[in-house]
């Protein structure tokens, strides 16, 4: 008795795992966008449109930008003018992923 007891409560915590461990990624993967792209439209859109050229409050035309890598990081981390920094919002590591998206945006010349 004492010993089923174990197998389903360890059982129930299999599955609680999997499930909890498992959704996030399986939303990505569903929603079909990288996470870039994800925290682009969470936090640039609004200036800078869905397909950066928006241009809203005086943002620049992300798609003529000819900042390099590095120099867009510095600038999503430090901000400029009315775009807020965003060091403490967004981790080092989202900062490479919304800067790899902004770079993979379509080129107007
Ligand atoms: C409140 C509006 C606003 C938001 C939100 C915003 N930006 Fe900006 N962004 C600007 C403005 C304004 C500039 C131009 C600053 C300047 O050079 O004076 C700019 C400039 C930039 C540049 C430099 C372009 C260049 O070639 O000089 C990059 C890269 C950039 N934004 C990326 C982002 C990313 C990535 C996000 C989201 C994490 C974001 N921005 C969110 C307003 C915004």
């Amino acid at each position: 008795m004492r010993k089923t007891f174990i197998a389903l409560a360890s059982m129930a915590l299999l599955v609680l795992a999997c499930s909890s461990g498992d959704a996030p990624v399986e939303l990505g993967a569903e929603s079909g966008i990288s996470e870039g792209e994800r925290i682009y439209r969470m936090n640039c859109t609004l200036c800078h449109g869905t397909d950066g050229k928006l241009g809203f409050n005086g943002a620049k035309d992300l798609t003529k930008s000819t900042l390099t890598k590095e120099e867009m990081i510095a600038r999503v981390r430090e901000g400029k003018g009315t775009m807020l920094p965003y060091k403490n919002m967004l981790s080092a590591k989202d900062i490479e992923a919304v800067v790899a998206h902004v770079r993979s945006l379509p080129k107007t010349k």
